[in-house]
């Protein structure tokens, strides 16, 4: 008698785990993605998302630590693991010289693909990311988006239950970005399928994940809803610049006292305040800097996006000003207040 075993989740991690020597890349990680559910890992360069999916992808062995996909154990089980997934690379692999539908051919072959199939699946997967007209052009005359399209089209075609894509639109422009997400969700609602993306943009993991979690410096900071995430930062940000920085600890400590300030960060002489009543808060905070005989430079109230609620968890905004993420830098530059 064969037992149906029932599968929980779509993918399940338990305290994994990847070092590279020192550096714990990936470090005792848990977490659980739902069956058809949008998840994403949202986090820096360098912060272990494609070491993550590499693993998950069967690409990579864990040092240590668990990961089931689709009820698979990705190191005892990798052959029915891969069968089961797509997985879409940050960098395309599609041959430049060879037209989309030869491209597609080629990637059918190699997930053996029955041959009664074949073209009935390229037929679909290319009318799904509208590529149809132009699948008999040579790969060169792309644009970066089309191109992402056929990386995408590719990982489809022989009906993963989850699908891998690590960095969908980097390097893209916002516009394509954009184009991008909604044939995501497209093939998200069509296939019924579930989808771990990997993203370092807070627009990103906002519009198509159901939930996040936030990955630094190889460790889940937390997961949740995007929504959910916004809220627990309270209802507003406010952030503030001051002038002379010697009374700075003791102002810090006083408005720590606020009962409506949820989270204070700090950066050099730019403070970040999470509220839940921005606008009682601000006498409040020109009361303590008044009496204190600090200059405020400036002051602004908005709403919390994901940027913040990233700087919150983390200490560090997502990219500093090159575009580049220095982890030492970062850390020995910031300090972190935890209300
Ligand atoms: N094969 C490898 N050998 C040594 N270090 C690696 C290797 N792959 C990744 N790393 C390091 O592991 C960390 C996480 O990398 P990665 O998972 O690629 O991050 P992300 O995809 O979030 O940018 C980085 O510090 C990176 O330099
Ligand atoms: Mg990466």
């Amino acid at each position: 008698m064969r037992l149906a075993i029932k599968v929980l989740y779509s993918i399940e991690t338990k305290s994994l785990s990847k070092s590279f020597g020192d550096l714990n890349a990936v470090d005792d990680i848990s977490f659980s993605v739902d069956n058809k559910e949008i998840f994403g890992f949202l986090g820096p360069n360098g912060a272990g998302k494609s070491t993550t999916i590499m693993i998950l992808t069967t690409l990579l062995k864990p040092t240590f630590g668990q990961a089931l996909v689709s009820g698979f154990d990705v190191v005892t089980q990798p052959k029915q693991v891969r069968e089961s997934i797509g997985y879409v690379q940050q960098e395309s692999t599609v041959d430049e010289y060879l037209t989309g539908r030869e491209n597609l051919l080629l990637q059918a072959r190699l997930n053996h693909i029955p041959k009664n199939l074949i073209k009935q699946r390229i037929d679909e997967v290319l009318e799904l990311i509208e590529l149809s007209d132009k699948q008999n052009d040579a790969v060169v005359t792309y644009s970066g988006g089309m191109r992402k399209r056929l990386d995408i089209a590719g990982g489809l075609l022989h009906r993963p239950k989850v699908l891998f894509l690590d960095e969908p639109t980097v390097g893209l422009d916002i516009q394509t970005r954009r184009k991008i997400w909604e044939y995501i969700k497209k093939i998200h609602k069509e296939f019924d399928m579930t989808i771990f993306l990997t993203t370092h943009y807070m627009e990103e993991a906002d519009q198509l994940c159901d939930r996040i979690g936030i990955i630094d410096c190889g460790k889940i900071q937390v997961i949740d809803t995007p929504q959910n995430m916004k809220s627990a930062m309270g209802n507003e940000v406010i952030s503030l610049v001051i002038e002379n920085q010697n009374n700075e600890k003791i102002f810090l400590s006083q408005l720590k006292e606020i009962e409506l300030i949820k989270n204070i960060n700090e950066d050099q002489n730019k403070i970040t305040l999470f509220a839940s009543k921005g606008t009682e808060v601000i006498p409040k905070i020109f009361q303590i800097a008044s009496n204190l005989n600090i200059k405020i430079k400036s002051i602004s109230l908005k709403q919390p996006t994901l940027d913040d609620v990233f700087i919150s968890y983390t200490g560090h905004e997502i990219r500093d000003d090159d575009g580049k993420f220095n982890r030492k830098r970062e850390h020995a530059k910031m300090k972190r207040l935890r209300a």
